[in-house]
Order: C-alpha cells, then structure tokens, then sequence
C-alpha cells in the first residue's frame, strides 16, 4: 500500500477540496450551461440543489472516505462491502472519462494565456472568430497534450506541497480578479439586461423546461463540487477523526458556489454589453466573453495573462484531482510505481481526449455522457451506500468531531435516504433523455 498520508491542516484539506471543485467548471461550465438553460431560471435550481443534494452527498463521499482510510475502490473492501465495490469502481471511471476532454479545455486557455500575452485576439481576428479559429484542430491538440503533460508531471512528482502552495495562491487570487472584473463589467452600458437575465428567475421557463433545466442544474451542482468522481472520497481518506465534517462541508459547497455565481457576474454583463447573443454563446462563452473584455481595457494583455493564468491554476487543481484519484488506486493496488503510472494513464488519457480536440461535437458529447449518464449513476450510488448500507455507521462517522450533532446527522442521514435518493434517481432518468448517439 502507499503511504496515508494525512492532511498537515485543517486548511490544507479545505483548499486541495476547493482546489479540486473551483475549476471550470464554474468559470467555463456555469456560464454557459446558465445560458442555455434560461438564465435564472437555471441559477435557482442550481442553487436549490447544492443546497439539497450537494452538500449531503458531498458529505457522503466524506464519510466514506474518512471512515475507510483508503483509495475510493479498496474502501469497500475496507467496509466489508465489498460487493458495493463497483460504486467507487464507477466513479473513477467517470474522473478518467471526464479528465480527457477537460483537458482539452485547459489547453484552450493555455491558448488564451499566450495569445493574450501577444494580442492574438485583439485587432483581427477579433475574440469571438479567434475563439472558433483554436477551439478545434491539431493546434487544439498539441495544447491538450500540453496540459495533460503539466497534469501528469505534477501528479507523478506527488508534490502535495506543491499543490498546497498553488491552491493557497489561487484561491484569494481568483476572487481578487473576478471581483475586480464583475466590478469592471457593471460598468459597461447595456450590461443591465445581463443581471436582470442571470438574475430573474422565472418560474414559467422552469415549469415549462422542467425536464432539462432540472437535470441540467443537478449535474452541474454534482459537476462542481467534484462530486460522483470518488474525489471527495479519496481526499477524506487523509483526514483525521477530530476534523469536523459538516463545517467543512458547508465551507467547501459555500465558496464553490460563490466564485461560480461570481463568473456570472462577470460573463453576463459583458456578453449583452457586446450584443453576443448568449444563446449562441455555448462552450465558448466565457472565453469570448472575457477576452472582449481585456481588448478595450487599460493593460488588457497584462489583465487577460493574469486572468486566464489564474483560471488555468484552477483548471489545474482539478484535474490533479481527477487523475490522482486513478492513480492512486492503480498504485495502491498494482504496485507500479507513481511515475510510470501517471505517464501510462496520462497517455491514455490524452489518445481518448484527441476526438475532443480535434471535433467540437465530440467535446461536447464527451461532456454530455460524462454529467448525464456517469456522474449521477456514481452519485446514486454513493448515496444509496451511505444512506441504506452504511446507515448507522455513516452517522457514527459523520458524528465524529462534531461534538455530538445527534438530530442534524440523523436529519442528514434520512435526507440521503429519501429526498436526495429520490431527487438524484430522477435526475438521471430525465438526464438519460438527453444523451445522445456520438458524432460520428
Ligand atoms: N469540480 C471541477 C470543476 O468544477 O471544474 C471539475 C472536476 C474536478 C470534476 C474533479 C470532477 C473532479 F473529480
């Protein structure tokens, strides 16, 4: 077996957890995802069902892993559940799918990291045809390779400190920019009817899109706070009996959901400032967006390198997280070393997202499989285990280091057993409906 480590600190396993769920997730899914399901119509379900299913079955995945001490497939085993192996099984397989195609992402705002630096984007092409110029093709390609060699050389080296040391520069840095750009973007004429679009809810557009805002939202609450991935389950297996599970948790969901609603901020304004119709914005919306931005600022090339810089740092941290949980099953299990392990999956992991990088089709269906078909079967899962399996064992462990807890862990438990089952298996069901064939 490895070694188990534990987490040096409280805040360090605070911050690798919101290293691994701010990433983009919220800064490139949330936006658009926001716009293409109505706007605030989608925002308050969002909200809602980080409330009501992320955050217990965020502390699901917590209790698992605390309580087993052990990679997110080994714990069942750990458990005397074995049979239930194939949950942790899912989730992995779910990060590794998951993983190839975000890494093409990342190497689109590689792309934006240098093309900011020299002004790619800002005379001709201008931001949104330079968008679709990088978004596809070998170019595409080789900055996926790129990012997915940053990812394994970071995972191979186990560099924990390293990761510490980024994630607590990130975090502030983060806020610090994009508070600084929503600030920027509400000064813009015409960005009124950006908020009043990402902030008046209507509940005809709910009703009447029930049935793919809903499952639309509740994957993107599970997507962002890393949930269905077995993640949060391996990061809780470093954690000590006397951390408090439920503040973390509450922490953790809180500034996820923050810096997301954040970008909202920042996107919708100037996406109607410059007349982009959101509809139309899709997967690149935010990067248009943005980057339109930087072209009329003071110091937009030094801005824009910062922003994407500090949007790649996040991409980053997520994407450790992704392939450290493979890996660290692998290592634990198969007794190849971490190197040679994150290299093997690494090259596997970039053949897999080359159809991404190539066809902008198959990125998008690689996201669709990975947010409506695997991640709420692995959430269903998770909490089906922890609410009916575990039961009694899961509010002994989540009981721990809270200093009793006694009616909020059972209200906790019985909420996974009913409302967030139900909610979850609906979600899938309605979500199935939105899978489509690949783009072949
Ligand atoms: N939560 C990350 C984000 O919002 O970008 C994405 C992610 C990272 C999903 C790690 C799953 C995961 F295991």
């Amino acid at each position: 077996m490895a070694d188990r480590e534990t987490w040096a600190t409280r805040l360090g396993f605070i911050l690798a957890s919101v290293g691994s769920a701010v990433g983009l997730g919220n800064i490139w899914r949330f936006p658009f995802q926001t716009a293409e399901n109505g706007g605030a119509a989608f925002l308050a379900v969002y909200l809602a069902a980080v409330v009501i299913i992320g955050l217990p079955a965020l502390l699901a995945e917590f209790v698992i892993g605390r309580r087993a001490n052990i990679n997110a497939i080994t714990a069942f085993d750990r458990l005397d559940k074995p049979n239930w192996k194939a949950v942790g099984a899912l989730g992995v397989l779910a990060g590794f799918w998951t993983m190839s195609y975000y890494s093409v992402v990342g190497g689109w705002v590689i792309r934006y990291v240098f093309g900011s630096a020299t002004g790619a984007y800002f005379g001709d092409p201008g931001p949104a045809d330079y968008f679709g110029m990088i978004a596809s093709g070998l170019d595409a390609v080789f900055l996926h390779f790129v990012f997915m060699a940053v990812t394994v050389g970071i995972v191979a080296l186990g560099v924990e400190d390293g990761i510490e040391k980024a994630t607590k520069l990130m975090v502030p840095s983060i806020v610090v920019l994009m508070v600084g750009l929503a600030a920027y973007a509400a000064t813009l004429p015409g960005g009124g009817e950006g908020y009043a679009f990402f902030l008046t809810p209507d509940l005809g557009t709910i009703v009447a899109n029930f049935e793919t805002v809903v499952p639309a939202a509740v994957g993107q609450a599970l997507f962002s706070l890393s949930l269905g991935f077995s993640v949060m389950i391996t990061y809780a297996s470093y954690l000590g009996k006397d951390e408090n599970l439920g503040t973390d948790g509450v922490s953790i969901a809180a500034f996820n959901t923050f810096v997301g609603v954040l970008a909202g901020f920042v996107v919708f304004p100037l996406l109607f400032a410059q007349g982009v119709e959101v509809g139309d914005a899709g997967a690149g919306a935010v990067f248009v967006s943005v980057a339109s931005a930087f072209v009329d600022l003071p110091f937009g090339r030094v801005l824009g390198v910062v922003f994407f810089g500090v949007v790649l740092i996040a991409a980053l941290s997520s994407a450790i997280s992704l392939l450290e949980v493979v890996v660290s099953y692998v290592v634990d299990n198969y007794r190849f070393s971490r190197p040679a392990t994150a290299v093997g999956l690494g090259a596997v992991l970039f053949v897999g997202g080359i159809p991404s990088a190539m066809y902008d089709g198959w990125l998008g269906w690689f996201d669709t499989v990975a947010v409506n078909l695997l991640l709420p079967l692995a959430a269903l899962g998770v909490v089906f285990f922890v609410g009916w399996v575990m039961a009694g064992d899961a509010v002994d462990e989540i009981r721990q280091g809270t200093g009793g807890a006694e009616t909020l862990s059972v209200v906790w438990l019985w909420s996974l057993r009913t409302v967030v089952l139900v909610a979850v298996a609906g979600t899938l069901v309605l979500s199935l409906q939105g899978l489509s064939a690949p783009p072949l």
